[in-house]
């Protein structure tokens, strides 16, 4: 009888219990399972291909996950997880997701032994705050302006993504990009993202990516009479067209004779020509503007020898203002010369068979990687393993603390909390701290499979490694053997490392204590009851 009451609408589904964890942990370690075999050096790439035929190829967690149009709601939560990774320190997506995907696997076994949810998420929570602990610890401070660390870092990110061809040369150009924007302000470093730039264009090869000491824009002068190139330039950045009005005409002149329409041709004309009259008043070589320039403004521009650009865009007016320390004028009758501003030089260059436009200055501000390379799946790699370098490089800066990659800080991590674990925790709360640590050992052993190794005895090697104190042994991935990657020079930022543990832990954690789930069905399906919920695919250990 009890059955036939209803408490929610036909079209609602409803799983219970444990029904419900259980689904909801096998859709969020499908997940894990997706990306695990890109994590690392040797990880695969994942060719993505959408509705519409678009492809991309990566190898980057959060991408892969945004390409892949999850619906499972617990699924989704790890698409999350990969994102905050993604928004607070740019590297470490697929390390985020992979390790939630094992503490969910540990969970379900502690949940098969009858273990409460609540004690469980306790647990991993206490675990989560010794883990912190323990790596802050073990970390290794360094020399944020020491060119040849922050190079390592890079390295170690960019590694095993297909931008890879071009290591040294891609780990000189982020590095030189973050040092020539860094700036000290009250004795602390301080850098921001925004001040890098990265400008796309397909052609050439990765190799020929470079550093711009300025701006570049993807545009052309207007007119094929202004210089391609204007040294000590003086720069006004206006946002206000130039062209005629075309409304007044039509609203406030009824035009009735040849003469009129030639007196208000003659007025349109002397409106501009006051205008470009007021830009070389103003001392202004070069002009970039923000709305349209017409014919007529070009003309005028030329003639007086003023490079012009038209209809940049505001988060670039703002660089350009930022760079050359020119105002963006919204009102050129009111402009003071104090407005214009300063680049060592403006020039019209062809970047492949483009033109572009480099503003230089000779300390600047703000910079431009122009990201080359053979084809635009090869650009947008390379991009995506850029921004996640530059990501890395400004947690480091921010914190200052290194520790070492190849599964070393993980592997020691799990051997110091099972420690931990042993002796200060019992009952239950040890059981699931025990676990907590053995899902750390899922990075190393995943990087030894994804290199084609028998990652059941590196991870036994690298387990007596850090038993005997050998805290930074790791897994070379190339030589297929446990060495000590801080001499290999694998180091990455803590930051990273810390938030990939406490995104994984908060994920692992919001997907077990959910014990009821409530959902509309999917009407459109005409399958009645069929719901979002187990749908998953086929999952093997
Ligand atoms: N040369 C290397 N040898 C061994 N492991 C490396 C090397 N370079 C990077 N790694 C490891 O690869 C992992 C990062 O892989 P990656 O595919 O970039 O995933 P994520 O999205 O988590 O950054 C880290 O654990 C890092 O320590
Ligand atoms: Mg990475």
């Amino acid at each position: 009888m009890v059955d036939q009451i209803r408490i929610l609408p036909q079209e609602y589904s409803r799983i219970i219990g444990r029904d419900a964890q259980r689904i909801n942990i096998l859709a969020a370690r499908l997940v894990a399972e997706a990306v695990r075999t890109t994590l690392g050096p040797k990880g695969m790439d994942k060719m993505l291909v959408d509705s519409l035929g678009d492809i991309v190829i990566t190898n980057d967690g959060v991408t892969i996950l945004e390409e892949m149009e999850i619906q499972h709601p617990a699924a989704k939560m790890m698409v999350e997880v990969a994102k905050t990774q993604e928004q607070e320190v740019g590297d470490g997506t697929t390390t985020a997701v992979v390790l939630a995907g094992e503490f969910l696997k540990h969970a379900e076994e502690l949940l098969d032994q009858n273990i409460h949810p609540t004690i469980i998420c306790r647990g991993f929570r206490l675990a989560e705050k010794e883990a912190e602990n323990i790596l802050r610890s073990i970390a290794v401070k360094i020399d944020v302006r020491d060119r040849n660390t922050l190079k390592k870092i890079v390295s170690t990110v960019i590694t095993g993504k297909s931008a890879e061809t071009a290591l040294d040369k891609l780990a000189d150009v982020v590095v030189d990009a973050v040092l020539s924007v860094m700036r000290e302000e009250a004795g602390r470093i301080v850098i921001n993202k925004d001040d890098i730039k990265l400008v796309k264009k397909a052609g050439g090869s990765t190799e020929d990516t470079e550093l711009i000491k300025g701006i570049v824009l993807d545009k052309e002068k207007v007119h094929p009479n202004m210089p391609d190139r204007v040294e000590n330039a003086k720069v006004l950045l206006l946002d206000e067209a130039l062209e005629v009005k075309e409304p007044e005409i039509d609203t406030k002149f009824q035009l009735t004779s040849p003469e009129q329409i030639e007196e208000v041709l003659r007025r349109e004309e002397e409106m501009i020509r006051k205008k470009v009259e007021k830009i070389k008043e103003l001392g202004a070589n070069v002009v970039f503007c923000q709305k349209g320039i017409d014919d007529m403004a070009q003309y005028y521009l030329a003639k007086a020898g003023i490079l012009a650009v038209r209809r940049v865009k505001k988060s670039d007016m703002e660089r350009l203002s930022k760079a050359t320390g020119a105002k963006i004028v919204t009102s050129l009758e009111d402009a003071k010369p104090n407005v214009i501003g300063h680049a060592e030089l403006v020039e019209q260059k062809k970047v492949g068979d483009e033109n572009m436009i480099f503003v230089i200055s000779k300390d600047p501000k703000s910079v431009t990687i122009l990201i080359r390379g053979g084809t635009e799946h090869v650009v947008d790699e390379t991009e995506r393993a850029i921004e996640d370098a530059v990501g890395a490089l400004i947690s480091l800066i921010k914190d200052g603390y290194v520790v070492a990659g190849g599964g070393a800080a993980e592997m020691e991590l799990a051997n110091k909390l099972d420690e931990i674990a042993e002796e200060r925790y019992s009952g239950k709360e040890q059981l699931v701290i025990k676990s907590f640590a053995k899902s750390l050992e899922i990075i190393p052993k995943t990087l030894a499979e994804n290199a084609g190794l028998d990652a059941v005895e590196i991870v036994a090697k690298l387990r007596s490694e850090h038993q005997k104190g050998n805290k930074w042994a790791g897994v070379d991935v190339f030589k297929g053997d446990v060495v000590d990657m801080f001499e290999k020079g694998v180091i990455e930022p803590l930051m990273v490392k810390l938030q990939a543990i406490k995104s994984a832990t908060e994920a692992a954690i919001m997907i077990l204590r959910i014990d009821d789930v409530i959902a509309a069905t999917k009407l459109e399906k005409g399958k009645g009851e069929e719901s979002k919920f187990g749908e998953g695919g086929e999952f093997s250990e």
